[in-house]
């Protein structure tokens, strides 16, 4: 096997290769290239890692080889949509490797020097509540992005105390087991705090209202980092400490990005419920007054009439997979001489910069798809909004009711448009379960139906 120079030098290059890759997918043109570093150096480090090991090579193989099997599957069957859900579920995994390595080192320790064996300790503690709580939080946002937990957030009585008893309670758990530091009082110590970390990490995210479930998903990506780097710790590995860490902080960094784009303390979203305690959403859920409605070819005959159009897209375009028919239809209109722009929101869909990728996907030209600050005071010397399938990001509750669920959450203010027109297939809310008041302005009309019909139709008639 190869030695232990090339075997760490093969690290430091792996390591050099995820920055890159970060790097290339901060921007839409190098994404490629970015992910095709983040390959390259997950190959060598993977060969790097596997030419370290002394023995039981056989196993290894045969776990890589079905998780390739499942991986393969998985990433071919998967809808765009689904992302969010199958990204939650791969955090689980990396929060239920991090609870097995760190269990597995306290039961099977490797030689460590008498004056590190407290630290060693100590990362094994934290590093299976960091996974324990990843673990079983991901699971529970799993559950609420494919609708099989209500997006409504749990709230029991005291929730803030109960999670800083968990807490409480794991620090004591972590100075008993530190004392102990080995045989069954120390092992008894590391799985009640095994139950506590997956009973809070549940809690947690739990408490959490769907508005505010895009942070959770990325805080929840830092979480998987962090919960690496611990097993990095634990496994003596520095390729899985700096991976770790990269994993975490860029986590911690979108989690930041995104609670400033919706206008929410971080730490209010963590401590969970902000904003939604699941009564204001029932209350603004009914209908609020009448809406009008137009048929595909007043659409049509509406949009040649406009000299400027903003589309603005949400989860409804991804669901129906739309972003083709609505790329051709940009083409006809700017054909046309007509000024055609689209307004992204930063959450939009189901997982950061989803419009971007489909949008991206279809050739719709970079340079007329527009973050929401760039386009928000552009709404009221423009003619024509197309919203299809957003609901949320264009909600004026976020702006005009305080005891709204998003209140608070900068949105598209489409409404100052001359006319808006909203496609989607009924009056249903979206997924913060919020009924949206822009339906029934004055300058509002509804086009219902499935997002790709119902573009198809408008094309045709234009
Ligand atoms: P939503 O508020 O979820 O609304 C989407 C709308 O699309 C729904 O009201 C639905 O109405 C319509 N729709 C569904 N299928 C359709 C189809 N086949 N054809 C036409 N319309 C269809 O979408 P949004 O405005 O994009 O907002 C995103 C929401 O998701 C925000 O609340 C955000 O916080 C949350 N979220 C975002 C993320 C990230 S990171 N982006 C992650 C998790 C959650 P009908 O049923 O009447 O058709």
């Amino acid at each position: 096997m190869l030695s232990n120079g090339i075997i760490q030098a093969a690290y430091v290059i792996a390591a050099l290769l995820f920055i890159f890759s970060l790097r290339g997918l901060s921007n839409q043109e190098s994404a490629k290239s970015g992910n095709i570093y983040g390959m390259i150096g997950m190959a060598i480090a993977l060969i790097a890692a596997i030419a370290s090991i002394n023995g039981g090579l056989h196993w290894i193989i045969i776990a890589m080889i079905i998780g390739a099997a499942i991986g393969l599957y998985l990433a071919k069957n998967v809808e765009m949509t689904q992302m969010p859900e199958l990204v939650a579920l791969l955090h689980s995994f990396v929060g239920m490797a991090a609870v097995l390595v760190g269990i597995n080192s306290f039961l099977d320790p490797h030689q460590v020097a008498p004056n590190e064996v407290t630290i060693h300790l100590v990362e094994i503690f934290v590093g299976v509540f960091i996974g324990a709580v990843t673990f079983s939080g991901s699971i529970v946002a799993f559950g609420k992005l494919n609708g099989k937990i209500s997006s409504k957030p749990l709230s029991l009585p005291n929730k803030h105390y109960l999670n800083l008893a968990a807490i409480v309670v794991s620090v004591i758990l972590m100075f008993t087991f530190i004392n102990a530091q080995t045989g069954a009082g120390a092992l008894v110590c590391l799985l009640i705090m095994t139950i506590i970390a997956l009973v809070f990490g549940f809690h947690l995210v739990a408490s959490i209202g769907g508005a505010d479930m895009p942070v959770v998903i990325s805080m929840l990506n830092s979480y998987s980092g962090w919960a690496a780097a611990a097993a990095g710790f634990m496994l003596q590995n520095d390729l899985l400490i700096v991976t770790g860490a990269l994993v975490g902080s860029s986590g911690a960094i979108l989690s930041y990005i995104m609670c400033k784009a919706m206008n929410r303390s971080f730490i209010s979203v963590i401590a969970g419920g902000f904003g939604s305690d699941g009564n204001a959403a029932s209350s603004s859920d009914e209908e609020q007054g009448e809406y009008r409605e137009m048929q595909p070819a007043e659409v049509a005959q509406t949009l040649k009439e406009a000299r400027s159009v903003i589309i603005v897209p949400g989860y409804g375009m991804a669901v129906a997979q739309a972003q083709g028919a609505v790329s051709n239809i940009t083409e006809k209109l700017r054909a046309m001489g007509i000024e055609v722009r689209f307004g992204i929101h930063p959450v939009a869909g189901r997982l950061p910069g989803h419009m971007n990728v489909l949008l991206a996907e279809a050739k719709v030209p970079y340079d007329i798809v527009l973050e929401m600050d760039e386009i928000n005071d552009d709404f009221p010397d423009t003619d024509v909004v197309w919203v299809i399938g957003a609901n949320d990001t264009v909600n004026p509750a976020a702006e005009e009711d305080p005891n709204s669920p998003i209140a608070g959450m900068p949105v598209l203010e489409v409404w100052k448009a001359k006319t808006v027109i909203i496609s989607k297939r009924s009056m249903n809310t979206g997924y913060a379960g919020v009924q949206n008041p822009l339906f029934f302005k004055e300058n509002s009309y509804m086009l219902f139906g499935d997002a790709k019909d119902s573009v198809e139709k408008v094309l045709q008639n234009l």
